[in-house]
């Protein structure tokens, strides 16, 4: 540092609830002054110590700099953790790995939103109140029909989630935690519905009414492939796949979307319109938005002797091109989402008789050469869970342009575990950050007569 500089002192300092106990402060010299300033160093119950500069402008008059969030912790949080190096990822302390394998998607979202794993009348409950909600005021479908049909499902997402705050806007008090228990309910059950109407709008097929005698997936997948001409069989290897691609999706601590959610949501905003702007942000293709590009990226490549073209344009700086699914601004490490999605792919292909689907033998050797490769190597640059999803997706008869719907439908829960969270905690205050001006100095302003 230049005119100031840091060092960790064993002192006393404060530490969160589920620390280890080891306290300290961290002392900041400034140069110019010499003035010295002891900071707190709060402790987690896993992941990197947290300076904590909440008094730093007060009391330094500097405000920090950290375009992209990247050394910042924007909140505490007791839902989600991610140790990016090993590739692990645990929702209230338990892996990602055991619950994609042994729970099902509405126990994962009892579990993100109340800390604890549902007992069984907690569960019957829960999922009782959520089929209670699935369905759409009629009101709503007013809106699917003033889009374009070739309208983008993800902006037709944004459109409706958003109005459902014109819905229940009266009857939601934020600081009221009913209210609050009511709103999650109501997110959880009618994104599926939401989301299979944006499909149907789009092929000009009547929407399908939820049916509260299926499960949570197998009812998604009814209402976006039945039709009302005939029965339609929801297959149970299915439904457990995308039951399974929910549960990878529910959460993922503070990524770009859930921070979106709640800094549109510390304002005391309407939960509906924060989610409608969980949506917006997921869309992009650095986000969610890369399951879609997976595969139009894949489509592209379309054959096994065209990788080596497209891992040197993913290498070269002066191409954009970056391999899509590839990289994360945390995992420094295999995704342990793209491992899970990676054996689904093995299931659902061969549920569906299509072993020998292309896409997935051109994924496969694109994994196995980029992870060869010292360009990708270096950078710690591992496959991501968009990398699988869009294969499986595909096989199992979805559109491209619904992939990143699916993603929003599965983070749905873990945007408004996040809010709920954000709006009970005693730190809650709006997000407003600073910035580091660069503009022009003070001037006077000048009649337009007199400009050049
Ligand atoms: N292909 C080629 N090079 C890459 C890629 C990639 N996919 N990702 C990162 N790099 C390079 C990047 O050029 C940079 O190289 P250098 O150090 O020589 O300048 C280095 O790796 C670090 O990249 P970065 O952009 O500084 O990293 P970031 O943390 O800002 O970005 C990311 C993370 C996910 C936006 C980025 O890896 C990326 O664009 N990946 C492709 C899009 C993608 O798959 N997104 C889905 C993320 S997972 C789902 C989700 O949670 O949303």
């Amino acid at each position: 540092m230049d005119e100031i500089s840091a060092k960790t002192a064993g002192k006393t300092g404060t530490t969160p609830k589920g620390g280890d106990g080891d306290k300290n402060y961290v002392t900041l010299v400034d140069h110019t002054s010499g003035k010295q300033y002891d900071f707190p160093v709060l402790t987690g119950t896993h992941g990197p110590k947290v300076i904590d500069i909440q008094q730093l402008y007060r009391r330094t008059g500097y405000f920090t700099f950290d375009p992209g969030f990247m050394s910042t912790a924007n909140c505490e949080s007791d839902i989600t953790f991610i140790d990016g190096e090993k590739g692990v990822l645990m929702h209230r302390g338990y892996p990602i790995e055991e619950l994609a394998t042994q729970s099902h998607f509405l126990e994962v979202c009892y579990l993100l939103l109340h800390d604890d794993l549902p007992n069984q009348k907690e569960l019957q409950n829960f999922e009782h109140s959520i089929k209670m909600h699935t369905m759409l005021n009629e009101q709503l479908l007013k809106f699917y029909r003033g889009f374009r049909e070739d309208a983008h499902p993800m902006a037709i997402m944004v459109g409706v989630v958003g109005a459902l705050s014109a819905f229940f806007h009266d009857s939601m008090d934020i600081w009221d935690p009913h209210h609050r228990l009511v709103a999650t309910h109501r997110v959880i059950a009618k994104m599926p519905t939401m989301a299979a109407y944006a499909y149907k709008y789009s092929i000009g097929q009547p929407f399908i009414y939820p049916r509260n005698d299926l499960d949570y997936a197998s009812n998604f997948l009814n209402m976006m492939f039945a039709v009302p001409a005939e029965p339609y069989y929801v297959s149970p290897v299915l439904a457990r796949a995308m039951d399974r691609i929910l549960i990878l999706h529910a959460d993922h601590e503070q990524n770009a979307s859930t921070a979106t959610v709640r800094i549109a949501g510390s304002s005391a905003a309407n939960p509906f319109a924060c989610i409608a702007a969980g949506i917006a942000s997921l869309w992009g293709p650095a986000h969610g938005g890369a399951n879609e590009a997976v595969l139009n990226m894949l489509e592209h490549i379309g054959s096994v002797d065209r990788i080596p073209e497209f891992i040197a344009r993913a290498k070269d700086k002066d191409d954009p091109f970056r391999l899509m699914g590839f990289g994360h601004r945390v995992y420094k490490n295999y995704d342990p989402r793209a491992a899970v999605l990676r054996q689904s792919a093995h299931d659902v292909l061969d549920e569906l008789g299509i072993r020998e689907d292309p896409l997935f033998k051109l994924a496969m050797e694109l994994e196995r050469i980029a992870l060869e490769d010292e360009y990708f190597v270096d950078r710690k640059l591992f496959p991501n869970v968009d990398f699988y999803s869009g294969v499986i997706l595909r096989a199992m008869g979805f559109p491209k342009s619904m992939f990143t719907v699916l993603f929003a439908l599965g983070r749905s829960v873990g945007w408004i575990s996040q809010w709920v969270e954000m709006i009970q905690s005693p730190d809650h205050r709006i997000s407003r950050p600073r910035q580091l001006y660069t503009g022009h100095a003070r001037r006077h302003y000048v009649p337009l007569e007199e400009r050049d």
